[in-house]
């Protein structure tokens, strides 16, 4: 492999397109359908939680059935081959990443297959329907409990974490993502001032797409498996 001591992955809802989950801002993309200040926000959520709750519900097992393609394989691979560090950062609340092999990951926007409790801050894994009738099962109080993903408005997870390790990488790869989100639409920068060799593999130029030295375009499937393939291969991709 190429003499790259630390990569950062950064993934977005394009790698999950083919396992059938679907992106945000695409044509016909959820945030075409819904408004995202009803569904993903704080604000929404006092509003009408009945809404929000339906939504993810929909979502969870919509993710339930899902299985992780080509994409999420490959990037597993590269994670169990090199030899260095790489963490893997994921705006995505499905769990496809795990389920393909990869361990060193983390959730910045939550995660659909664990609940949150507020008042009590009660957190575990959860696989049913919240509705605003379900009880916390620690604090038993309800209309608290909610999906543990992150809204607008709240501070995504683990950002200590995630700012170190790109001020130490050497490699930082883009995945399916817009570029629309900050604080993830900023890692590119946070990466390039580390000297990182920075690239976004994405279906078509992001808004970012700039940002990064170097580009390959096409559905995930095909140039994430191509990129790691060539860079497992130890030639410059
Ligand atoms: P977006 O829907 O904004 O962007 C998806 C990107 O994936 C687009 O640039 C597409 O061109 C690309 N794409 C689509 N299909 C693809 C495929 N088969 N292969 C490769 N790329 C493909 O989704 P995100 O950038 O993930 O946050 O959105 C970021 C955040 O905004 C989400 O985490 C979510 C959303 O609102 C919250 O809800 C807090």
């Amino acid at each position: 492999m190429a003499s790259y001591h630390c990569i950062v992955i950064l993934t977005g809802a394009g790698l999950s397109a083919e396992s059938g989950l679907g992106t945000f801002r695409d044509e016909g993309g959820i945030w075409t359908k819904y408004d995202l200040a009803d569904i993903a926000t704080p604000e929404g959520f006092a509003r009408n939680p009945a809404l929000v709750q339906d939504f993810y519900n929909a979502r969870r097992m919509q993710a339930a059935e899902a299985l992780p393609n080509a994409a999420h394989l490959a990037l597993a691979r590269l994670e169990s081959e090199h030899a260095g560090t790489v963490l893997t950062v994921t705006q995505n609340v499905d769990c496809l990443h795990e389920a393909a092999g990869t361990s060193e990951l983390i959730h910045m926007h939550g995660e659909l297959f664990k609940a949150w409790c507020p008042a009590c801050d009660w957190r575990d894994a959860w696989r049913s329907d919240i509705t605003p009738q379900t009880p916390c099962p620690a604090c038993g109080k309800t209309g608290s409990l909610r999906p543990d993903v992150v809204w607008f408005g709240e501070m995504p997870y683990r950002m200590d974490e995630i700012y170190s390790t790109l001020g130490a990488c050497d490699l930082f790869i883009s995945i399916g993502t817009s570029g629309s989100v900050y604080p993830a639409a900023g890692f590119v920068v946070e990466a390039a001032r580390a000297r990182a060799r920075t690239i976004e593999l994405n279906l078509e130029p992001s808004e970012g797409a700039s940002l990064f030295d170097d580009a390959r375009h096409g559905p995930a499937t095909k140039v994430v498996p191509a990129f790691i393939d060539q860079l497992l291969d130890e030639k410059t991709p």
